[in-house]
């Protein structure tokens, strides 16, 4: 199917009332482009404030100089914002659905009401542990009501948490203890997901072998496993929630005071502490979430996403609970106890908003349309992506089965750093196109840039790299600890604009259509992994001398995780092995890691100065030979000829 050839999908009937309407857009963006002060100082009013801003906007891209800085002298507190204010009016309104894993257990309706109370019980469990405003909280958790209350009894304390998504490995773990210098870790005893348990309060013991031993363990009791328990380090957290006083004042933050670090991959390096703060960041997940799922007092929103990624943080946590919203957190998987589970979650709660990941639509897809007729639809309005570009096919399948026709597909791209969605359609404001993000959002001035001469490319019709050449409130502000690494990261390579690492292209209407990295990042199953991370944890293993990582299509993972494993002089290549490293990686990094295809290279095609030519590896892994291009400047090209001919074969 060639995307050209796709026509524009309309608005379907219904959204006559949508918060943005068509001959809104244009307006509205053109008055965020010509004014920005004027329109972010209006939508900064979306919060309450302890002391109003009276800037708006002060932001500088120049390499060198780099400063983020939005309603900088405004007071405010996350926690006030998500809850307190909404107690008046909506004190017995559900905020927070949970779904357990198991389809037999009681789904459970938490009201803003109970939301405060455990909130501020765990905000004085905090206190109570020393934790005070700038310290670093780790969280260790699964889809549990607990990684809510936890991220929010932080924010009303003004401690800064930093989720780390509990599929990691101990290392992984401990690793973000010790970069972000957390004071604490609160994990709990085990996780149910898909029928299985994870012992993630032993993976935390594992983990806090390599830290600080001033380090504590807040445990959330949550399925009742045995577990080890250290006394003077391992503090029962809903216990101590039982003793505490049920009031905690909020702390009051400057706009410009760090919220959180979250953890992310990059082409190079450790995974870097992404650092965003309390205002921007807040007002924009939350005007994202409103605008871009066109989010109507008394619906039902459910993303499916985690609470270790952002998109669990900006639109499962921050952006719903700001705006007052029922927000549904499952702790399962889409394919237990069968494929049809995410629409009889759908069913069940009469869920108006769903929001997913272009793997998961592929995997149920490959299910068959019989699990999601089944069901009854009926309730959903608005469908979402996120995560990795989606292909035509499964926007299709998604549109019509899940859909019936009458539900705007929203496909939001975005980052991690960017904090909220960035390029993406309006449910009744933006035609879409399957395959196409669409639109900048507000505020969002993108560029396409040639990637060689850097040259901006003018008008329609154009491809490059994406880059924002301007600032928007949830941008990023720094790396932890690194601003000349977040500097170089972002800045340097495109000089006047935040780059974002991915190629795109602009089509003959003024479509954006996000083509994938460009860099040594991939994205497997919608999760970021740095080739550099897998090249490391393989290295780490004895029996391997050397490790080349790149992606290649994948079916149902949109891109898999391809090693060239060079092994120690006069160690075997065994099947054995192979089943002995991805074990390993598993365990250095956590499952998502897990290489897709190892291939044993005896030699890797290097330049004369020793470089790994990771562009012919990546041609190789894609079944690309014909396009290898320059080889005439490897020091032994016969190596290419060598790992052609033993290449995996994935079809
Ligand atoms: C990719 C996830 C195409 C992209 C929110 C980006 C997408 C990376 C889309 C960020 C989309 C995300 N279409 N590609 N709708 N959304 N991406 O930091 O490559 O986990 O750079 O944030 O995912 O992944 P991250």
């Amino acid at each position: 199917m060639s995307v050209e050839a796709i026509s524009r999908h309309p608005i379907p009937a219904g959204f006559e009332n949508a918060l943005v309407k068509p001959e809104d857009y244009a307006r509205l963006y053109a008055e965020s482009m010509n004014d920005p002060d004027g329109f972010w100082g209006r939508e900064g009013k979306r919060l309450d404030w302890i002391t109003p801003y009276s800037k708006v906007k002060n932001t500088d891209f120049t390499m060198g100089k780099v400063s983020i800085k939005w309603f900088e002298d405004g007071v405010l507190n996350v926690a006030v914002n998500c809850i307190d204010r909404h107690l008046p009016t909506r004190a017995n309104q559900t905020a927070i659905i949970f779904e357990p894993d198991d389809p037999n257990q009681p789904a459970r309706h938490i009201s803003y009401a109970e939301l405060s109370d455990k909130v501020n019980r765990f905000a004085n469990v905090l206190l109570s542990q020393g934790v005070m405003r700038g310290d670093r909280v780790v969280i260790y958790l699964p889809m549990i009501p607990e990684a809510a209350y936890a991220m929010l009894a932080c924010a009303r304390i003004g401690a800064i948490h930093s989720v780390v998504f509990a599929g990691f490995s101990p290392d992984a773990l401990a690793n973000r203890i010790n970069d972000s210098g957390a004071k604490v870790v609160i994990t709990c005893d085990t996780a149910p997901r898909g029928g299985r348990r994870t012992p993630l309060k032993s993976n935390t013991d594992a983990a806090l072998l390599h830290c600080s031993d001033k380090v504590r363990c807040l445990v959330v009791k949550h399925t009742g496993d045995q577990t080890t328990w250290i006394q003077g380090r391992d503090v029962d957290v809903l216990a101590q929630m039982e003793e505490v006083a049920p009031d905690c004042p909020p702390r009051p933050m400057n706009a410009e005071d760090p919220l959180f670090i979250l953890y992310t991959s990059g082409s190079t390096g450790k995974p870097k502490g992404v650092v965003h703060t309390s205002g921007g960041y807040l007002c924009y997940a939350a005007m994202t979430h409103e605008l871009v799922f066109d989010y109507h007092e008394g619906d039902v929103y459910w993303c499916t996403a985690d609470v270790g990624w952002v998109t669990g943080h900006s639109y499962i946590v921050y952006g719903p609970l700001a705006n007052g919203a029922t927000t549904l957190m499952f702790e399962g998987v889409p394919s237990y106890p069968d494929a049809g589970r995410f629409w009889a979650v759908c069913e069940k709660h009469k869920v108006n908003q769903f929001y997913t990941a272009p793997t998961a639509i592929r995997s149920l897809m490959g299910q068959g349309p019989e699990w999601v007729e089944k069901y009854d639809l009926s309730s959903l309005r608005v469908l979402g992506t996120v995560g990795e570009p989606i292909n035509p096919e499964a926007w299709v399948w998604y549109d019509h089965h899940v859909g019936k026709g009458r539900c705007p597909i929203v496909d939001t791209f975005w980052q991690t750093e960017t904090g909220g969605h960035m390029i993406t359609s309006l449910p009744g404001a933006i035609e879409t196109k399957p395959g196409s993000a669409t639109l900048p959002f507000f505020g969002v001035k993108p560029v396409v840039l040639d990637p060689s001469s850097a040259e901006v490319q003018e008008g329609n019709g154009v491809e490059g790299v994406l880059c924002f050449s301007d600032s928007w409130p949830g941008q990023m502000r720094t790396i932890w600890g690194d601003h000349p690494r977040f500097m170089e990261t972002y800045f340097q390579q495109y000089p006047g604009n935040y780059f974002t690492g991915d190629g795109c292209r602009r089509d003959a209407d003024g479509y954006y259509w996000i083509t994938g990295r460009v860099d040594d990042v991939i994205n497997v199953s919608g999760h970021r992994m740095g080739t550099a991370e897998v090249e490391s944890a393989l290295v780490a293993h004895e029996k391997v001398a050397e490790a080349a990582v790149v992606g290649y299509p994948h079916n149902l993972k949109g891109q898999g995780i391809y090693a060239y494993v060079t092994l120690m002089n006069g160690i075997e290549p065994t099947d054995e092995l192979r089943k002995e490293l991805e074990a390993w990686v598993r365990t250095e990094i956590g499952p998502i890691a897990k290489p897709d295809l190892i291939q044993w290279a005896p030699g890797l095609p290097k330049t004369r100065s020793g470089k790994i030519m990771r562009r012919i590896l990546r041609k190789i892994a894609e079944n690309d030979f014909g396009a290898l291009g320059d080889t005439s400047t490897l020091s032994d090209p016969a190596v290419v000829d060598e790992l052609i001919a033993n290449r995996q074969n994935h079809g």
